[in-house]
C-alpha cells in the first residue's frame, strides 16, 4: 500500500510516518509539507533508519504523489493552543483544510483512495472531507476517539497496575468535550474493570476525567502530541492495509446508529479494504447511547456554525456529487459486511432492545449491497 502523508514534516506527521515504518507494513510513505527543508530532513532521517526497520520507499515528496496514493492521510494543522477547546481551533483550520482538499483533488486523488483525516476538530473537518471529496463516505475516515481510547486505556493500567495492552475500555462520540467514555464494556484480560483491586466509581471519573484533559496536559509538557498519536493512526492504516476488519473507534459519516444522522462521528467501526465496512450499534447503557447522541448534537451544531459563517465550507459541503469520485471497493470477502453500494457504511444493530422476538438478541444489518453475506 502506498501512503502519502500531508503535514508530514510536522510533528504527528512525522511521527506517523515513524509508526509506519517501524510497523513494516505499507511498502510507500511519502511526506508532503509545504515546509520543505523539515520535510525532506524527515524524510531522510526515515531512510537512515529503514536498513533496520523494512523494505520501504520513503521520499518527501510533493502532491505529485497523490495519483499514486492509495491511502491520504492528513496531518496538517494548527496546533491547539494550551487553553483553546478543539472546537475553537475551527475558524483557523477550516480554510487550511479546504485549501489542502482541493490541492489534492487538483493533483488527481483516485476514485477508490481511502482518506485518514487526523487534523482537528477532526469529527467536523471529517464531514467537510466526505462532502468535498466526493468519495463514497466509507471511504472517508477521521481518527476519531481512536487516541483518546487508547490515553483512556494507557491511563487505566498505570494506575491499577495492569498490563496496558490487556486493559480494553473504549471511548465514542466527538474527539473532543463531548466525548463519552463506555463504562459497560470496560474490562482487563477480559474481566470486569470495576471488580479489579483499587477500583471505584471517583476513580473511574478521576481516569476519564484526566484522559479528555491529556491532549492539553501534553501540549503543556512538549507542545504538542506525537508518539501516540501516530500508534493510533498506524493502527487505523494497517487496518486498511490488511483487510483485518478491525473494530475501532473511528469517525466517518453515520446515518442512523444510535439514531444519529448527518455527522461524523465515532461508533465501533468494522475498517478494513476499502476504509469503513460496517458501523455496529450495539447495545449500551441507556446514558451512555444518551451522552453519544448530545456528542453527534454538539457536533451537528458546529457544523451548522461553520456552514453559515464560511462561504467556503458551504460550497465543500455542496460537494462534488453524490460518491461523484467512485465507487466503494472491497468485494464482501469473508463473513463481515462490505460498504453498501452508494459508498454508506453498512450499519449492523445487535442487543435485545426494543425490537427483540421472545426476549431473543436481534442482529439487524442494512445499507447493505448484496456483496457481503453480513453474519456479523
Ligand atoms: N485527531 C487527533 O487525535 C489529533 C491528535 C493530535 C494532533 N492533531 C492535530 O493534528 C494537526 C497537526 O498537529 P502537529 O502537532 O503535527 O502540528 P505541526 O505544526 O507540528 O505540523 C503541521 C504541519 O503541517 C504543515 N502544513 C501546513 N499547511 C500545509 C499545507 N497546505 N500542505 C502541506 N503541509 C502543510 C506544516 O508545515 C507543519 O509541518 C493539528 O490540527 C492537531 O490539532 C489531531
Amino acid at each position: 500500500m502506498r501512503v502519502s502523508i500531508i503535514g508530514g514534516g510536522g510533528l504527528v506527521g512525522s511521527c506517523t510516518g515513524f509508526a509506519l515504518q517501524a510497523g513494516g507494513v505499507v511498502g510507500e510513505i511519502n511526506l508532503i509539507d509545504v515546509n520543505g527543508d523539515l520535510c525532506r530532513g524527515q524524510a531522510l532521517d526515515l531512510l537512515h533508519g529503514a536498513p533496520l526497520a523494512a523494505d520501504q520507499r520513503i521520499r518527501a515528496t510533493g502532491y505529485e504523489a497523490i495519483p499514486e496514493t492509495d491511502l491520504v492521510c492528513i496531518t496538517a494543522g494548527l496546533r491547539r493552543k494550551p487553553d483553546e477547546s478543539r472546537l475553537d481551533l475551527i475558524n483557523r483550520n477550516v480554510e487550511l483544510f479546504l485549501k489542502i482538499l482541493d490541492d489534492v483533488i487538483a493533483a488527481g486523488l483516485r476514485p477508490d483512495a481511502v482518506v485518514v483525516v487526523v487534523s482537528n476538530p477532526v469529527d467536523v473537518l471529517t464531514y467537510l472531507a466526505t462532502k468535498r471529496t466526493g468519495l463514497p463516505p466509507s471511504q472517508v475516515i477521521g481518527l476519531g476517539t481512536m487516541l483518546d481510547s487508547s490515553r483512556f486505556r494507557g491511563l487505566i493500567a498505570q494506575d491499577l497496575g495492569l498490563p496496558p495492552t490487556q486493559v480494553t475500555a473504549t471511548i465514542l462520540g466527538e474527539h473532543g468535550d463531548s466525548m463519552v467514555p463506555l463504562w459497560s464494556a470496560a474490562q482487563a484480560a477480559g474481566l470486569p474493570l470495576e471488580k479489579f483491586p483499587g477500583w471505584s466509581a471517583s476513580k473511574a471519573e478521576e481516569l476519564f476525567q484526566r484522559t479528555k484533559g491529556s491532549g492539553a496536559e501534553v501540549i503543556k509538557l512538549k507542545g504538542g502530541a506525537g508518539f501516540a498519536v501516530g500508534m493510533s493512526i498506524r493502527e487505523v492504516i494497517h487496518a486498511v492495509a490488511l483487510d483485518s476488519r478491525r473494530i475501532l473507534p473511528v469517525s466517518s459519516l453515520v446515518s442512523g446508529p444510535y439514531g444519529m444522522q448527518e455527522v461524523c462521528i465515532s461508533v465501533p467501526t468494522v475498517v478494513g479494504s476499502g476504509g469503513v465496512r460496517a458501523q455496529l450499534e450495539l447495545e449500551l447503557w441507556p446514558k451512555e447511547v444518551s451522552a453519544l447522541q448530545q456528542s453527534a448534537r454538539v457536533l451537528r451544531e458546529t457544523i451548522d456554525l461553520v456552514l453559515t459563517s464560511n462561504p467556503n465550507a458551504a460550497k465543500a459541503a455542496v460537494g462534488r456529487g453524490a460518491s461523484g469520485a467512485g465507487q466503494a471497493s472491497g468485494g464482501g470477502r469473508g463473513g463481515l459486511p462490505s460498504p453498501s453500494a452508494n459508498g454508506q457504511a453498512v450499519r449492523v444493530t445487535m442487543g435485545s432492545g426494543g425490537s427483540a422476538v421472545g426476549g431473543r438478541p436481534r442482529v439487524t444489518i442494512s445499507g447493505q449491497s448484496g456483496g457481503g453475506r453480513g453474519g456479523y
